[in-house]
């Protein structure tokens, strides 16, 4: 496995191969839900290449930058036992200058949900792929499900700039209680990680309240109910039914092809996500 480090390495190695590339951005801490991804390229592509970036641009200033877990060693080792043809992994210097003027304003999508709580989170992640993308010029980037809305910000920036690549989503892997996979979960202690398995209990409960009830008020009302009665040390910032590619609020289930919850929640100050596609029982002809 080639480490590239400086973009001028990687546009030397991007010109040498042929055949389609898949790309995995991260922000390294490399756990079973990136390695899905990488998996998921190796088998897809003869090239895999994976971005190790902590961006400093999609954090806001009272966030965790400065804390968010770097283990290089490990992630390198990681890729290449699995077989990874190249690892980029750029300095902050290498990837933005202080004399930058070109900033991605998103209007719509990123401004929704969590971007109305991280302002700015998403014109960052939009910029640093960007750049990425024109860098690495992949066949195929792949994303996890885990960030839901990330993923369609991402299907959204490449085809309003019409970037010649396929984006592919890739299901959120859970540890064997449910509890989505994250970096982040490093950060809880033992009892706050038991905590942290709100967010999938409350998103299953909901799925089991469907047949009785579609209309979102209740079922939002409901969910809001059990953590608070079974999770209260669990902070709710939002709960949301929506449609899953306008990612607007829907009144009803019905009213959406897809239907998808999602839920944002700090555990021990650390801010947890992750969502759920909403499967509706057959309707009675
Ligand atoms: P990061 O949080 O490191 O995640 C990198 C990729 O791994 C994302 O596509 C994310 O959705 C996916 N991922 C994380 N946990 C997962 C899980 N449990 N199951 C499946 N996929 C999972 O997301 C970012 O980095 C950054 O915003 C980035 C896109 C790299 C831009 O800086």
């Amino acid at each position: 496995m080639e480490v590239i480090e400086t973009r001028v390495q990687l546009r030397s190695w991007r010109g040498k191969i042929h055949g389609s590339v898949g790309f995995i951005p991260t922000m390294g801490a490399l756990h079973e839900g990136h390695l899905s991804l990488v998996r998921r390229s190796l088998a897809e592509n003869p090239w895999t290449i994976v971005s190790i970036f902590v961006n400093p641009r999609q954090f806001g200033p009272q966030e965790d930058y400065h804390r968010y877990p770097r283990t290089l060693e490990t992630d390198l080792r990681l890729l290449q036992n699995l077989g990874v043809s190249a690892a980029f992994t750029p300095s902050v210097e290498e990837m933005y200058s202080p004399e930058d003027e070109v900033y991605v304003s998103l209007t719509r999508l990123g401004r929704l949900w969590c971007g109305s709580y991280r302002l700015g989170h998403f014109d960052g992640v939009a910029l640093v792929l960007i750049k990425l993308f024109n860098l690495i010029m992949p066949t195929r980037a792949y994303f996890g499900e885990k960030d839901f809305q990330q993923v369609r910000v991402v299907e959204k920036l490449v085809e309003e700039l019409f970037f010649p690549i396929e984006i592919v989503r890739v299901p959120t892997v859970r540890e064997p209680d449910g509890l989505a996979m994250s970096s982040r979960n490093t950060y809880l202690s033992p009892s706050g990680r038991a905590q942290a398995l709100a967010l999938y209990k409350v998103l299953q409960y909901i799925q089991t309240l469907v047949p009785t009830t579609q209309l979102t008020a209740d079922l939002i009302r409901e969910g809001e109910a059990f953590l608070r009665e079974r999770f209260p040390e669990v902070k709710l910032e939002y709960l949301a039914i929506v449609d899953e590619y306008s990612l607007q609020p829907i009144e009803h289930l019905r009213q959406s092809s897809n239907p998808r919850i999602l839920i944002a929640a700090y555990v021990e100050g650390v801010r947890l996500i992750d969502n759920l596609p909403l499967s509706l029982p057959e309707e009675s002809s």
